[in-house]
């Protein structure tokens, strides 16, 4: 007899393990299976965003930059070092450890929450008798669970280049790139996009000669015009190689590394011999293994599990979040989703507000944004009013010795309602927290204006850009 529940999840990853733990919450009896591995073969939930994604990429991040200010920034405050050695092999392994607390801390929250987890691969056999599907699991054994409502949570892998397969020695997805052993002589990235920028900043900090190739004529053509051409010229200033506009053809992997023949932007052929080569061009909905077509579960052109606007999918009881499906590829999307489908199976409103998710980019500067972007109202044809406020006339940053970017409002000419935020500068990931909730609150700009906020903060300067949209700014 197979084990009943009334939710099964597929997949551990943010999407998942979360609309597991709310849909237990809501006195479900539930399942959640993952295939993640560690490397001793044992679970390791949390998904990409654990695993090979956000936190291991954010604590590569911390030590890089960490070793960046002991090189070029503590002297500034009166610090001497003497010589700073960075060992890649410790900083690597301190990264894992912080993937393991995370896999470990979920493993604990689905037992706390009495979610049963299985390891192994999830695939649907077939609708079960007296409603719902069966679902296989294979792992180290295989058995097979039945669930009234499904839950397909099983995220995206890397795209690769066509032609070129990652190897993970020489030619790095997000995974190899992450487990890169020893700094890079000359390091080459293709997509200047969130990965390509993130993971190039680590290792140039570290040291490595950083090429990004990118195939748009654009920096960030998502990203407010005004703040990506600040970011850019931080970035130039750190050395950090983006070329933008071209067309990558031959790529040779060879014992001792990768030659990328590619036309830039003037039309020029230029050979780019590297030592190492991470692909970030974006990712791919994974439904590997599910055995959708078994069942009838649609997929659209990109291979994404079609959904509707509450994540239904065309087969009665089967929903689908995160990754895997429409929508951007973040890991707070993926949670908020998988809370709002366990509320709807529970018969509530579960509720995803897709006009306040916030995107960061974790560089650094770092670069966050929620909203609309000018070059967006514009072709809209939005009237609207802008604020800027630079962190060079905000105390705090002054103090803490990083004045670069600025935050920046957009708001309504009529209305004053806030339509975008835009922060280029120190600590942005925090400081987009508030524009999050102005947003979805309503808020004017007048609001936030006359909010309090704390002195000295780099909050002050989301206070002056909202009433630079009145230009009235008090301290610049
Ligand atoms: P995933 O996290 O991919 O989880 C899916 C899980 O399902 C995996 O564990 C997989 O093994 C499992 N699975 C798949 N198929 C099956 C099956 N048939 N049976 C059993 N298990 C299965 N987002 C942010 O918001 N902030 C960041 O800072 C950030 N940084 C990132 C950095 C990198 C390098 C990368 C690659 C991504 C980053 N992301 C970030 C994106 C984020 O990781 C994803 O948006 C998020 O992980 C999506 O969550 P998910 O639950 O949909 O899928
Ligand atoms: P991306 O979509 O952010 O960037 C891909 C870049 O590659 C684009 O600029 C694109 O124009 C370029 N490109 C595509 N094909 C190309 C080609 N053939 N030649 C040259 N350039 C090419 O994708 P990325 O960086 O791979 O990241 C995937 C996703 O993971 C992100 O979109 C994001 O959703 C998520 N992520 C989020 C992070 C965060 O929130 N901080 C961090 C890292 C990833």
């Amino acid at each position: 007899m197979s084990k009943q529940f009334d939710v099964v999840v597929i997949g551990g990853g943010p999407g998942g393990y979360i609309a597991a733990i709310r849909a237990a919450q809501l006195g479900f009896n539930v399942a959640c299976i993952d295939e993640w591995k560690n490397d001793k073969g044992g679970p390791a939930p949390g998904g990409t965003c654990t695993n090979v994604g956000c936190i291991p990429s954010k604590a590569l991040l911390q030590s890089s930059e960490h070793f960046e200010q002991a090189n070029h920034h503590f002297p500034d405050h009166g610090i001497s070092t003497g010589t700073v050695k960075m060992d890649v092999a410790k900083m690597v392994a301190r990264k894992d450890a912080v993937v393991k607390q995370n896999n470990d801390g979920i493993l604990y929250l689905l037992k706390k929450n009495k979610v049963s987890f299985f390891h192994g691969r999830g695939s649907f056999v077939k609708a079960a008798e007296g409603g719902g599907y069966e679902i296989k699991v294979a792992g180290a054994t295989e058995e097979t669970v039945v669930g009234k409502q499904v839950i397909l949570a099983t995220g995206s892998n890397a795209r690769a280049l066509p032609g070129t397969p990652f190897d993970e020695v020489n030619v790095l997805s997000n995974d190899g790139a992450l487990r890169i052993g020893a700094t890079p002589k000359k390091l080459g990235l293709i997509g200047s996009g969130v990965i390509g920028l993130e993971m190039g900043s680590v290792w140039r900090r570290l040291g490595a000669e950083v090429t990004i190739l990118e195939g748009l004529p654009t920096f960030l053509g998502a990203v407010d015009e005004q703040i990506a051409k600040e970011a850019k010229k931080a970035f130039d200033k750190q050395g950090l190689k983006i070329e933008l506009g071209v067309k990558v053809g031959d790529i040779k992997v060879g014992k001792k590394g990768v030659n990328v023949s590619y036309t830039n932007s003037k039309g020029e052929a230029v050979e780019l011999a590297v030592d190492k080569l991470i692909v970030s061009i974006g990712r791919v909905p994974n439904t590997i293994g599910l055995n959708a077509e078994g069942v009838g579960l649609q997929l659209d052109e990109r291979g994404a599990i079609v959904v509707d606007g509450d994540c239904k999918t065309n087969l009665p009881g089967v929903w689908a979040v995160g990754d895997v499906v429409r929508g951007p590829m973040l890991a707070h999307k993926a949670e908020e989703e998988g809370v709002a489908v366990a509320e709807r199976i529970a018969g509530q409103h579960g509720h995803v507000n897709f006009n306040t998710v916030p995107w960061v980019i974790y560089t650094s500067p770092e670069i966050a944004w929620v909203g609309r972007t000018e070059q967006q109202l514009k072709a809209d044809g939005v009237k609207y009013k802008a604020g800027t406020f630079p962190f060079l006339a905000n105390g705090r940053a002054r103090a803490l010795g990083d004045t670069t970017g600025m935050v920046k409002f957009l708001a309504d000419a009529t209305t004053d309602e806030i339509l975008g935020v835009h922060i280029v500068g120190p600590m942005a990931s925090e400081l987009i927290s508030e524009a999050v909730v102005a947003m979805e609150f309503r808020a004017s700009a007048e609001d936030i204006a006359r909010i309090c906020h704390a002195h000295p903060s780099l909050s002050e300067a989301t206070k002056e850009a909202a009433l630079a949209v009145d230009k009235r700014t008090l301290n610049f």
